[in-house]
């Protein structure tokens, strides 16, 4: 197969788009689901550049080919490797394990050797598509291993690297048994990103301690080059939402959305990935107990909650399926009028343009994660606000906290603090309601995913300053 080679090179464990075979058995394409792919999208628009990742079904060779504008180069990956590498090691030990193991991590040698083997494969494509001398940015917790076998395969490129999701305290990280080859497989980047400076720090101290290197102001000497560990936190596409919000047929959805919901006199909204981490029960089970005491009459107040499936063959997500099943039954089943449920729950993904109208409508966005490496939602919902209307409720927890600290923060493990600040949020005043927004704004317009990555592409070329992006917020 004739691979294209190019000067800039996303690495993925996901294209931005992924594979589905339609009912009459055509093939199509549609966006990738997460965060990962919200932020680094629009950047590749426009650029020559390219992206190697898996196209999300198992057992398909497929050639590489350009999506708007964008070369695509597929990893194949079989039915096993998708069972071990991606739902096996990538999400039942170490998604769980960096976010504060709020599930479990399980420990497994046969999911580890396919971790080490598929990454090695995106390594090798990955040497395959650069060209000479070409800029690398490999992503996230799937492919923790690529920059040390790229570099191995190709020390002619430029290798930065960008963990999407929190990077665990030593306490927690030093569990795993593969510890020490994880630490290795990163510091085969020149620049390791993190969301949060306390990532960079975790990462900095197990680096220490494991390989004894030096280390200071965030340059670690290892194997005779310096690698630098910095925080970047990722932000959204402010230009893309403003674009969508301004729309007259975005705005009469978000009307028609408040009247199909019966005109509440506020709508409280929930959007997520369905996954344990993001404290999708704690919410409910709060916004149930304020209808349950009597603090909230059903009318007053109505919860959308939307949750794209994910990982829908990793048993912890299917417990949680279950689980919130049973809690809007339950609740809806104890307070909701005839056509007028209390919790509308959707289990289903939606369109960029049928989110930014949600995002208008609710005067609520209640984001609760238990940890998160940043939450893009809490962020588009403030880039969807240029009328400084609505209040976000923003857990603690969420990579974004410190840089919206405007927002209604909450612990999501404490019910009540939990209640008492979506009563807040719903009863603000609406000058201090417009202030919080508003500065909120500030942040994330001007800070928005383009200067995230120009801050990062600059470090990772050694043109910034040692000052972390996030003790900048
Ligand atoms: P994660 O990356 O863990 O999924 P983030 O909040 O950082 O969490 O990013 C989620 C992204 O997926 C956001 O861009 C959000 O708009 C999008 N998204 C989440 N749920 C849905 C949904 N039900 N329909 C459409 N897009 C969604
Ligand atoms: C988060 C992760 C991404 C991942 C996305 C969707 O955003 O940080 O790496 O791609 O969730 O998860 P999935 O398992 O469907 O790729």
């Amino acid at each position: 197969m004739k691979i294209n080679v190019s000067d800039f090179l996303v690495v993925a464990n996901r294209l931005p788009v992924d594979r589905f075979v339609g009912p009459e058995g055509e093939v199509g394409w549609r966006r990738s689901p997460g965060g990962l792919v919200t932020a680094i999208m629009p950047l590749m628009r426009g650029r020559d550049g390219a992206w190697i990742g898996w196209t999300g079904s198992a057992d398909e060779e497929v050639a590489p080919f350009t999506d708007e504008g964008l070369y695509l180069v597929p990893v194949p990956l079989s039915a096993e490797e998708v069972e071990l590498y991606y739902e096996g090691f990538s999400n039942a030990t170490l998604w769980p394990l960096y976010h504060d193991a709020v599930a479990p991590p399980e420990y497994h040698r046969r999911t580890w050797d396919a971790y080490v083997r598929v990454n090695r494969r995106f390594a090798e494509a990955t040497a395959e598509a650069a060209a000479q001398g070409a800029t690398v940015w490999v992503q996230d917790y799937q492919l923790q291993l690529v920059p040390r076998m790229l570099r191995e395969l190709r020390p002619d490129l430029k290798i930065g690297f960008f963990l999407h999701i929190p990077f665990p305290p030593v306490e927690l990280f030093q569990r795993l048994p593969w510890r020490r080859e994880i630490i290795e497989g990163l510091l085969g980047a020149d620049l390791v990103g993190f969301q949060l400076s306390s990532g960079a720090a975790n990462f900095v101290r197990m680096a220490r301690r494991v390989l004894d290197v030096r280390a200071q102001s965030g340059r670690i000497q290892y194997e005779g080059r310096t690698v630098q560990a910095r925080s970047f936190p990722i932000s959204v596409d402010v230009g893309e939402l403003e674009d969508l919000i301004s729309r007259p047929e975005v705005q009469e959805r978000a009307d028609m959305i408040r009247y199909e919901l019966g005109e509440p006199e506020r709508i409280l909204l929930g959007v997520d990935r369905l996954d344990y981490t993001k404290g999708i029960t704690q919410r409910l089970e709060a916004f149930g107990e304020l209808l349950a005491d009597g603090e909230l009459k059903p009318g007053e107040a109505v919860f959308v909650q939307i949750a794209t499936p994910s990982r829908e063959r990793v048993e912890q997500y299917q417990i949680l399926k279950d689980d919130i099943e049973q809690q809007v039954g339950r609740i809806n089943g104890e307070f909701a009028q005839l056509g007028s449920p209390v919790i509308n729950y959707m289990h289903t993904s939606y369109d960029r343009a049928e989110l930014a109208a949600l995002y208008l409508a609710a005067d609520v966005m209640v984001v609760t994660p238990l940890r998160d490496g940043m939450n893009l939602v809490a962020k588009e919902y403030v880039a969807c606000h240029k009328d400084l209307q609505g209040a976000l409720v923003l857990s603690e927890f969420a990579g974004a906290a410190p840089e919206l600290r405007r927002a209604f923060l909450v612990n999501p493990y404490d019910v009540d603090g939990l209640k008492r600040t979506l009563l807040a949020a719903i009863r603000g005043e609406p000058l201090d309601l417009q202030r919080r927004m508003r500065a909120m704004r500030r942040r994330v317009v001007d800070y928005d995913v383009g200067r995230w990555a120009e801050t990062f592409l600059g470090a990772l070329y050694d043109e910034g300053g040692a000052e972390s992006a996030d003790e900048a917020a």
